[in-house]
């Protein structure tokens, strides 16, 4: 049967950049309070991003307190390809890489479910969808960033929303099995826009550590 993109369940995966860095556990821990199933852990190299974040034994360290949550893990890194082992070994259960640098991807993704993960590819606000093409048969989520990754707490930027659309329509025409997902800038304005648009996945940094009423912004994210 094929998928329309609204039979997708909605994922909200909050992104534990948004925590506080001198206790990750605790931003891990309101997670599991929320009853949420996704975790987004954002990994930057400081080279195809500019900015450093945490690195495969953060993730472990993680995974050591937590063995229920999805760890959806993105790679901001230039050379995603030398990292997949680590970051399959700590616990990551979905691995995104970029489109953008270059290095062998059909090989990397092939690697990452070789390994039994979910692999996923990711593309920045002006790189054209177009650029998936090669891949959509190889990934399990495609991840539409909406805004130039680096940091959180950055502005969505609507331009990405016909991309997303783009997407669903591929997915409906090709009966697509990958999930669509969506980071940067997703708060109570712009998710419903994402969801709209034929995303089913969103990552929520700021808006959901700071959010007052947890599970009215989980709820909208689930598009309840
Ligand atoms: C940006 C990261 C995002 C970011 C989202 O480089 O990939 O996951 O943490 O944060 P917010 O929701 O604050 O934009
Ligand atoms: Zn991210």
């Amino acid at each position: 049967m094929s998928e329309t993109p609204n039979s997708f369940k909605k994922i909200l995966s909050p992104s534990i950049l948004a925590a506080d860095h001198a206790a990750l556990a605790d931003g891990l821990k309101i997670v599991q309070e929320n009853d949420l199933e996704w975790i987004h852990l954002d990994i930057m190299d400081g080279n195809f991003v500019p900015n450093i974040s945490f690195g495969p034994g953060v993730v472990k360290a993680l995974r050591s307190r937590d063995k229920k949550l999805f760890f959806d893990t993105h790679l901001m890194l230039a050379r995603p390809d030398k990292y997949i082992e680590k970051f399959a070994e700590a616990g990551a259960d979905l691995i995104t890489i970029h489109v953008e640098p270059d290095y062998p991807k059909a090989e990397t993704l092939r690697r990452i479910r070789t390994l039994g993960k979910q692999a996923g590819i990711s593309l920045n606000p002006d790189t054209p969808a177009d650029t998936l093409l090669p891949y959509l048969d190889k990934v399990d989520l495609v991840l539409v960033m909406s805004v130039f990754p680096g940091f959180g707490g950055q502005k969505f930027i609507a331009d990405v929303l016909p991309k997303i659309e783009q997407l669903a329509k591929w997915r409906e025409e090709r009966n697509g099995t990958w999930r669509i997902e969506v980071d940067g800038g997703v708060d109570a304005n712009t998710a419903p826009r994402c969801l709209a648009a034929g995303a089913d996945t969103l990552v929520a940094g700021t808006a959901f550590f700071n959010a007052p009423d947890k599970s009215a912004f989980i709820r909208l994210c689930q598009g309840e």
